[in-house]
């Protein structure tokens, strides 16, 4: 059956890296892929458009898909506006309503480009975690939130960082189911020496570990798994952590690959339903010229397939191509050295289709 992909762009370079993104998939469907694209807007595109950063039409389009490949959203021009029309709340909206609990981020360094890290080579070499982020609760969405005047007129800006234990249940069994195709051990992130609800976060991932005792589980506060990203990050299999510290954690993350423009993410819900996003944003400031990173979005496509459409097959035919353009030395500025061959958005986009 012919599977339904929302192709929603978005804001900035989101429109450039999506298109490449879309090439390989047009690729792909001249070979048989049985798939069909429809496009629409979202984040601050959608705002100029309708007024509303996700529209009815668009809420419904992705959630007919089987798959939503996304860009990014955001940027300056949107930046003053109220934020309940915010951009940003066009995603964070796509993420509540389709109940895409579960993001997957996983921080790779490719070997071609151990140099283009800040960190020392023998530091990030071989590289492979990946962090599990809890996407539809904690203070993202805690209820109350806003900002109220006080008596004496100052004001108070709050939020409300609350998890159901069932929440937490659910994101820690993805986090070991996916350990368990790995490397076997689990870290749990929490602030559990200063915040109950992590307290609580750190005795249900306890609770659900006896039933996979096969994993190995550890835990660590967030303020040291920052600082252990940085100082020795090959400890790492997979790491679970709430909808905010997998935030931070996974920027910093990916810049222990080189890049964040080469880093996917799946987010996915209890049906199996995919949204398929680089994890960087819209980088308004290289927005239009052709010289953004699209292999993070090529590589959203290759877990879209993997996780959504059932065809690993494929997904590893991406992957291989990413690798096969690095080795033939192409590198957009991002992820660029001396001796390398710079190249623009569509000609890393068009080397890929190639490269497949
Ligand atoms: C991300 C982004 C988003 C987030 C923003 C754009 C709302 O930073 O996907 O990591 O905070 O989740
Ligand atoms: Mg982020």
């Amino acid at each position: 059956m012919t599977k339904k992909i929302a192709v929603l762009p978005g804001d900035g370079i989101g429109q450039e890296i999506v298109a490449e993104a879309v090439k390989v998939l047009e690729k792909l469907q001249t070979e048989g892929l049985d798939i069909e694209m429809q496009h629409g807007l979202v984040g601050g595109t959608a705002y100029d458009a309708t007024g509303t950063p996700l529209p009815d039409e668009t809420l419904a389009m992705a959630k007919a898909a089987d798959a939503v490949l996304l860009g990014a959203v955001g940027g300056y021009k949107w930046e003053s506006l109220d934020i309940a029309v915010r951009p940003e709340k066009g995603l964070l909206g796509l993420r509540k309503e389709l109940g895409l609990f579960a993001n997957l981020r996983p921080a790779i360094l490719y070997p071609q480009l151990a140099d283009a890290s800040t960190l020392k080579p023998e530091i990030v070499s071989g590289l492979d975690i990946m962090i599990v982020r809890e996407l539809t609760g904690g203070i993202y969405f805690g209820q109350p939130r806003g900002v109220r005047i006080l008596e004496n007129g100052e004001r108070e800006g709050f939020n409300t960082l609350v998890y159901r234990e069932s929440e937490v249940k659910r994101i820690a069994e993805v986090a070991f189911d996916i350990a368990r195709k790995r490397g076997k051990r689990v870290c749990s992130v929490d602030k559990a020496n200063v915040l109950e609800v992590t307290e609580m976060w750190r005795d249900v991932v306890n609770e659900l570990h006896k039933d996979n005792s096969d994993i190995e589980l550890s835990h660590m506060y967030v303020d040291n798994a920052a600082m252990q990203l940085v100082r020795a990050p090959k400890q790492f299999d997979v790491m679970v952590t709430t909808n905010m510290f997998g935030d931070i954690l996974s920027d910093c993350a990916a810049m222990l690959t080189g890049s964040i423009g080469m880093l996917p993410s799946a987010s996915l819900n209890e049906k199996g339903q995919g949204m398929y996003e680089p994890i960087h944003g819209s980088a308004p400031d290289i927005a239009g010229k052709n010289v953004a990173n699209p292999l993070a979005t090529i590589l959203s496509v290759a877990m879209m397939l993997r996780y959504s459409l059932d065809e690993a097959a494929l997904a590893d035919r991406i992957e291989k191509a990413v690798e096969k353009v690095l080795d033939q030395g192409l590198r957009t500025a991002d992820i660029y050295s001396a001796g390398m061959q710079k190249v623009s958005t569509s000609e890393m986009g068009d080397a890929v289709v190639a490269a497949l």
